[in-house]
């Protein structure tokens, strides 16, 4: 496993998230109050892209289908409504970040 650079924290103003090719996946980074997060893009439900999601405080919500994932555990806080349907999805899947030098780092 290495740490791999996907930006600058300069560029990446709080309460902004962005995605990101890492390793040849696709990762959302997210900078919450200073603390920098990583997760799949892909949500768990039905593959949609969550960084064209939205970001409040740290959890991100699919456009999709409005499951809510904390970006911390990656674990499901609000469950995807398809119809009158409600599925918890399984958790997306979490990256350790690090900033060196000023960089947004995640390990893949
Ligand atoms: S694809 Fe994300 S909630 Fe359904």
């Amino acid at each position: 496993m290495t740490f791999v650079p996907t930006g600058l924290t300069a560029d990446l103003a709080e309460g902004t998230m962005r995605g990101v090719e890492v390793g040849g996946e696709g990762v959302l980074v997210a900078n919450v109050a200073g603390t920098f997060y990583a997760i799949a893009r892909k949500c768990p439900h039905m593959g949609f892209d969550l960084a064209k999601g939205a970001l409040e405080g740290a959890r991100v919500t699919c456009r999709m289908h409005d499951a809510s994932f904390d970006l911390a555990t990656g674990e499901a806080v609000e469950k995807a409504k398809l119809l009158f349907l409600k599925t918890r999805p399984k958790p997306v899947r979490t990256y350790p970040v690090r900033v060196v030098d000023g960089a947004i780092t995640v390990e893949v």
